[in-house]
C-alpha cells in the first residue's frame, strides 16, 4: 500500500509525527502525480537515445558507427566471438566491445555486447566512489536458472567479406545473418526474415570516458580536413547527417525532484532498435496499466507519447491506459501474427525505455503500399549495463513461453490454498477483528482460505513484532483460523525500522548487511516506520540473516499457518528520486542500485521465500509470499499483485488485460486487488469485480485504510448471495485451477490465456484483451467491466460449439463471430468451449483445505462432431514437496463417442502401480470421481440408458444415468452418479 489521501484520524501519534515530517515530500494527492515520475525527456539516457533514433531516422542515409573486426572473429561451439569497434569522433578513434552470439540447443540465441576494461586509471570515479568499474554483469546471475547449453550443431552456412549466415534451431531452420559493417543481425526462419537487430542503426553502446571539466565553448566549426577521408559521392549528405554531439549536460550529474544522482561512471547507456518484421502486433514487458497488445510511442493520434517504462516503482493510484512504469518489469517482449510467433528477452536490469512504432514496409516502390505489410520497430534503451538479448523464434506463443521459462524458471507448485480467496485490507485492527471476520465469513457461507494483516499489526512498524495492545494473542488467533484450515498473511517489508532497542536494526547493521550510500555509510531513508534502512538481499550473509528472524522461535506469534507478504520492495522509499532509491547506492560487491534497480525486489521476495522454507528444521512445505516488486525469474518464488489500484469501474477493466501480459511474460500467478484498494466501490461494481476476480490466478480483495469496510458479506441481498455464489463457483473449479498452475510449474504455460495464444491463427482475435480461457478447461470467461452492463458480447475463435456454463444452452455461433450473452448482475459470462473435460469439487466448504477429501465431478463437454472430449487433472498434497518424488496424481481423462467410452489413465503414462505410496497417495485411494456431467450427450450414447458399467482395476460395477433431451436452446445432457471410480486409478466407463 503507499500513504495518500487526507489524514485520517486513524493514524497513531508516532505516525502522525512522521507524517508531518513527510508531508514535505509527499503530497497528499488524491491520485499519483504523474511529474513525480520521469519523462523520458526528463532520464538524461532516454532523451539521449531517442535524439539519436530521431538523427538517424531523419537521416536520409544513416550509417550506425558500429563496425565488426571480422578478423577478430571466431565461430567454435555454437558461439561466435569478435570484436565491434564503435567509431567515437571524426578523427576515427574507436572503443573496442566484445561481442558474443550464443546458439543455445534450445533453439534461442543470444547477443552479448561489452566494453573491454579500461586500463587502471584510465576512467577515474568521482567522489572517490566506491561503483565498481565494470559494466553490470550479474543479472545472468539472478534471473536465468537453466537453457544455457551451446547448441554444438550451430554452423557457420556462408560467409563472405560482408556478412556471415549462421544455421541452428532445433530443425536447423533458423538463421542468424550477421553483418559486419554496419554491424547489424537478420534472425530468419525458414528463409524469412522475422527479427531484426539494428536495421535503423540506432545501436548506441555510450562508452566510457573521462570527464573532462571544460569551459562551455561555442559549436566547433567542421574542418574541410575531415571530410576528405571520405568516400567522395555522399560528402554533402554526410555532412548535413555528421551527429550533433550527444546532449552532454546529463553526463555527470541529473537532477530531477531536488534529488541529484551523482554519476560516477558517467553515461554508460545501452540501447538498440529490435525490428519485427511483418508483425503489427507485439504484447509483454509487463508491468503497465495498458492494451494486451502494445501501442506505439512516438506520439500520434491514439498513441502514447512517451516509451513504455521499466523502472520499479510506488506508483500508488497509477493512471490507466498509459506506458508509465509500475512495480514490477519484465522485459521480455513477444511479436505475434498468423503462423509466427516470435520474441526477444532484454537482460538488463537497469532503467529502461522501450520505443515502439509501427510502420508499413514500403521499400519496394512498385508494390505502391499494395500487399505492404506493417512492421513493428521497437527501441530498447537502458541506463547501465551489458547488453544482453536473447532471441526467440517460435513459430507458436507456446514455444516462446516455453523457451523463456526454461531460461527464467517457471512458477513454483502453489500452496494448494494459495488458490483460494484472500480477504485482506489495511488493517484488521485486532485479533478479535480477525476472528470476527473468520466468523462472519462462515455465518454468510463464504469460502475463503487466507485473512491477511497489513502494516498496523507491528508493534510501530517494527517487523517481526505484534502490536501488543491489539493482538494480545496472534497464536489464539491463528489456532482460531486453522481450526477450519485456514490461514494468516502477515507483511513484512525491506526497510527496517531505525530505532533504539529494535534487536532486528541492530543486528542488521552490527552484521553490516544494509545497502549503502555512495559514500559506502549505512543508506537512511524514509518509509513507513519513519527513519529506516533497508536490507541488502543481494548479500548472501543479508538472506541468511533473514532466515533467521523468520524461525517459530525468533518470529513469537507465528505458526505453521502464518505466511508472509513482501510490500514496498520496489524499494519504496518515500524521500528518495521518484519514491525509490537514490540510483548512486551500492550493494553487495559494491555495485551501484542504479545497475540492479529492478532486481531489487526479486532479491528480496526470494529472500523470504527461501527465510519461510527454513523456519523449522526438517519442514519441508512449499512456502507463500506475495510480492509487489518482481522481474524476470520472481514467478519461481510466488505471486505478485499489480498494487495499488482503484475502485473504479476502469481499473476493473484494466486488470484483465495487466493480468494476461503477466501470463504470457512467465509469471501468471497474478492478481489484482479486489474492490480497488484506494476508494469506495458501490455496490454493484464489488460484485462485479468478485466475478472477474475469480479469473484471477491470485484472488485477493484489499482495501485502503481510510476504506468504509467492504468484507463481502456487508453487502446485504442480494449482493451477499451473488458474492458467495461467485466464490463458490471459484471454489469448485479449484481442481482445475490446480491443475492449470500445474500446467505452468511444468513449462510455463500462462495460467489464464488470451486469444492469440490459443488460437494464433485467428487474426481477429491478436488484439483482444477483455475475454480468458481458463487453462485447459475450454471455460471461457469475458467479466464484465462497465458499470450498468447487462451482457456480454464474447468473441467466438473457432467453430466449435459453446454451452453456457450454467444453462448448458448452446451458443448460437461460429468462427470469428461476436456473440451476445446476458449478464444481469447476478450472471457471469462464462461458455464451456466443446471437446473439454474438466474437474470439479462440489461439495460447498469453508475452505480449500477442508475440501481435500472431496470427491471429484467431471464436466465433459462434448465436440461439435459429437464423439470427441478430452481433459486433465492433476492433484498432489498442495502443501509438500513429495510431489517431486512422484507422489502426485496425474490422469488424463478422454470421452470417445466412437469406442462408446469415458477413460481415465495416466497422464504421463507412468505404471502408477508401481509407485510407492506415502500417506497422501494412500488417503487418495478413498477419493473418487463420482459424478461426471456430460454437455451435449448424443442420444446414440445416452437417450433412454439407465445405467453403465465401471470397470477399474480388475472390478467392475454400475452407475447411474439420467439423461436430459434438448430442450428449448439447452443442449442435451447426462448426468452419471455413484460413479466411484478411483481418481488416481485407471478405469474406464463403457457407454455401450
Ligand atoms: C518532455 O515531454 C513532454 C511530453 O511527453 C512535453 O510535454 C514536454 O514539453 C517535454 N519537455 C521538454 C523539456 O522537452
Ligand atoms: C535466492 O536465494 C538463494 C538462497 O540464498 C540464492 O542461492 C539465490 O541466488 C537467490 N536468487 C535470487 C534471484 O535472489
Amino acid at each position: 500500500m503507499h500513504l495518500s489521501g487526507p489524514l485520517s484520524g486513524k493514524w497513531t501519534a508516532t505516525s502522525l509525527g512522521l507524517l508531518s515530517i513527510l508531508s514535505t515530500v509527499i503530497s497528499p494527492a488524491a491520485a499519483v502525480k504523474e511529474h513525480d515520475f520521469k519523462k523520458c525527456n526528463q532520464s538524461g539516457f532516454c532523451s539521449r537515445n531517442r535524439a539519436y533514433a530521431d538523427h538517424a531516422l531523419a537521416a536520409s542515409s544513416w550509417t550506425s558507427p558500429y563496425t565488426i573486426l571480422p578478423e577478430s572473429g571466431a565461430f567454435k561451439d555454437g558461439q561466435y566471438q569478435a570484436t565491434i569497434l564503435k567509431t567515437i569522433n571524426d578523427n576515427g578513434d574507436t572503443v573496442r566491445l566484445p561481442l558474443t552470439i550464443s546458439f543455445l540447443e534450445s533453439g534461442t540465441a543470444r547477443v552479448t555486447v561489452d566494453e573491454e576494461k579500461r586500463q587502471k586509471g584510465e576512467i577515474k570515479l568521482r567522489h572517490n566512489s566506491k561503483a565498481r568499474k565494470e559494466r553490470y554483469n550479474e543479472a545472468e546471475q539472478w534471473v536465468v536458472v537453466g537453457g544455457l547449453e551451446l547448441d554444438k550443431k550451430a554452423k557457420v552456412d556462408s560467409k563472405d567479406k560482408t556478412q556471415f549466415t549462421v544455421k541452428y534451431g532445433p530443425t536447423s531452420n533458423f538463421e542468424a545473418v550477421v553483418k559486419f559493417s554496419p554491424f547489424s543481425i537478420d534472425f530468419r526462419r525458414d528463409g524469412a526474415s522475422q527479427i531484426k537487430f539494428n536495421d535503423q542503426g540506432l545501436l548506441n553502446v555510450e562508452h566510457w570516458r573521462a570527464k573532462v571539466e571544460k569551459a562551455p565553448e561555442p559549436e566547433p566549426e567542421k574542418k574541410e580536413g575531415d571530410e576528405e577521408n571520405k568516400e567522395g559521392e555522399q560528402k554533402d549528405e554526410e555532412k548535413k547527417e555528421e551527429p550533433q554531439g550527444p546532449d552532454e549536460s546529463t553526463f555527470w550529474e541529473e537532477t530531477f525532484g531536488g534529488n541529484t544522482d551523482s554519476k560516477p561512471r558517467g553515461p554508460e547507456s545501452v540501447g538498440l532498435d529490435i525490428s519485427f518484421v511483418g508483425f503489427e502486433h507485439v504484447y509483454g514487458i509487463p508491468s503497465h496499466a495498458s492494451s494486451l497488445s502494445l501501442k506505439q510511442t512516438r506520439g500520434g493520434e491514439g498513441n502514447y507519447e512517451e516509451p513504455y517504462r521499466l523502472y520499479n516503482a510506488d506508483v500508488f493510484e497509477y493512471i490507466l491506459d498509459s506506458p508509465m512504469t509500475l512495480y514490477g518489469s519484465i522485459p521480455f517482449l513477444q511479436a505475434h501474427r498468423k503462423g509466427s510467433s516470435v520474441g526477444v528477452f532484454w537482460l538488463n536490469a537497469a532503467e529502461t525505455w522501450v520505443d515502439v512504432t509501427k510502420a508499413k514496409d514500403s521499400k519496394n516502390p512498385l508494390a505502391l503500399g499494395i500487399g505492404a505489410k506493417t512492421s513493428t520497430h521497437t527501441h530498447w534503451m537502458s541506463e547501465s549495463g551489458l547488453l544482453d538479448v536473447f532471441v526467440f523464434l517460435g513459430p507458436t506463443p507456446k514455444d516462446l513461453t516455453t523457451k523463456y521459462a526454461e531460461l527464467t524458471g517457471t512458477t513454483a507448485m502453489p500452496q494448494e490454498f494459495a488458490i483460494g480467496y484472500h480477504q485482506c485490507r489495511w488493517n484488521y485492527v485486532s485479533d478479535d477483528d480477525v476472528k470476527d471476520v473468520d466468523r462472519k465469513m462462515d455465518k454468510f457461507k463464504m469460502p475463503y482460505d487466507v485473512i491477511w494483516l497489513d502494516i498496523e499489526y507491528t508493534d510501530d512498524k517494527k517487523y517481526f513484532t505484534w502490536d501488543a495492545h491489539t493482538f494480545k494473542d496472534p497464536i489464539g488467533m491463528g489456532e482460531q483460523l486453522a481450526s477450519h484450515g485456514r490461514q494468516l498473511v502477515t507483511i513484512i517489508d525491506p526497510h527496517i525500522k531505525n530505532v533504539e532497542n529494535y534487536p532486528v536494526v541492530a543486528e542488521l547493521k552490527s552484521k553490516d548487511l544494509a545497502v549503502k550510500n555512495k559514500e559506502g555509510n549505512i543508506f537512511e531513508g524514509w518509509c513507513w516506520p519513519g527513519s529506516s534502512h533497508w536490507i541488502d538481499a543481494f548479500n548472501p550473509k543479508a538472506r541468511e540473516w533473514w532466515a533467521t528472524l523468520f524461525k517459530y522461535t525468533a518470529f513469537k506469534g507465528t505458526m505453521e499457518n502464518t505466511w508472509t507478504w513482501n510490500d514496498m520492495n520496489e524499494p519504496s522509499v518515500f524521500n528518495g528520486p521518484e519514491v525509490t532509491m537514490p540510483k548512486d547506492n551500492l550493494h553487495d560487491g559494491n555495485w551501484e542500485h542504479r545497475d540492479v534497480h529492478n532486481l531489487n525486489g526479486m532479491t528480496f521476495h526470494n529472500a523470504t521465500f527461501h527465510a519461510l522454507k527454513s523456519r523449522k528444521p526438517g519442514e519441508l512445505r512449499r512456502p507463500f509470499v506475495l510480492t509487489r516488486a518482481f522481474f524476470a525469474g520472481s514467478q519461481r518464488v510466488g505471486a505478485m499483485w499489480t498494487g495499488d489500484n482503484t475502485a473504479e469501474w476502469g481499473h476493473l477493466q484494466a486488470s484483465i488485460p495487466m493480468l494476461l501480459s503477466q501470463g504470457i511474460s512467465g509469471f501468471p500467478f497474478s492478481g489484482a486487488d479486489v474492490g480497488g484498494f484506494f476508494g469506495n466501490p458501490d455496490k454493484d461494481l464489488l460484485t462485479r469485480w468478485y466475478q472477474a476476480g475469480i479469473f484471477y490466478p491470485f484472488l485477493r480483495a484489499h482495501a485502503h485504510i481510510d476504506a468504509r469496510r467492504r468484507e463481502p458479506y456487508l453487502m446485504g441481498e442480494p449482493y451477499n448471495t451473488i458474492i458467495a455464489g461467485a466464490l463458490r463457483l471459484r471454489y469448485s473449479l479449484l481442481p482445475s485451477w490446480y491443475t492449470a498452475f500445474h500446467q505452468a510449474h511444468v513449462d510455463g504455460t500462462p495460467i489464464i490465456k488470451p486469444m492469440f495464444y490459443t488460437h494464433p491463427s485467428e487474426e481477429g482475435g491478436l488484439a483482444i484483451d477483455d475475454q480468458l480461457f481458463v487453462g485447459n478447461t475450454g471455460l471461457l470467461a469475458k467479466p464484465i467491466t462497465e458499470q450498468g452492463k447487462e451482457s456480454a458480447d464474447i468473441w467466438i475463435p473457432d467453430n466449435e460449439v459453446y454451452y453456457d456454463y450454467f444453462t448448458y444452452n448452446t451458443v448460437p455461433t461460429s468462427k470469428g463471430k461476436t456473440v451476445t450473452v446476458d449478464a444481469p448482475l447476478h450472471k457471469i459470462p462464462l461458455l464451456m468451449r466443446g471437446g473439454h473435460i474438466f474437474a470439479r469439487r462440489d461439495r460447498p466448504r469453508r475452505s480449500s483445505t477442508l475440501m481435500k477429501w472431496d470427491d471429484y465431478t467431471l464436466v465433459v463437454t462434448v465436440g461439435r462432431d459429437g464423439k470427441h472430449a478430452e481433459g486433465d487433472l492433476y492433484v498432489d498434497d498442495g502443501d509438500s514437496y513429495d510431489f517431486e518424488k512422484g507422489q502426485y496424481i496425474n490422469r488424463k481423462f478422454v470421452f470417445d463417442g466412437s469406442a462408446k467410452s469415458i477413460v481415465s489413465t495416466d497422464l504421463e503414462g507412468r505404471d502408477t502401480k508401481s509407485i510407492k505410496e506415502g500417506d497422501w497417495l494412500k488417503k487418495m485411494k478413498g477419493v473418487s470421481v463420482d459424478k461426471i456431467i456430460v454437455v451435449g450427450a448424443p442420444s446414440g450414447l445416452f437417450a433412454g440408458k439407465k445405467e453403465v458399467k465401471v470397470e477399474s482395476e480388475g472390478k467392475t460395477w454400475t452407475a447411474f444415468v439420467e439423461y436430459n433431451a434438448p430442450e428449448g436452446g439447452r443442449a442435451a445432457f447426462a448426468v452419471i452418479r455413484n460413479v466411484a471410480a478411483p481418481v488416481g486409478a485407471d478405469w474406464k466407463i463403457d457407454l455401450s
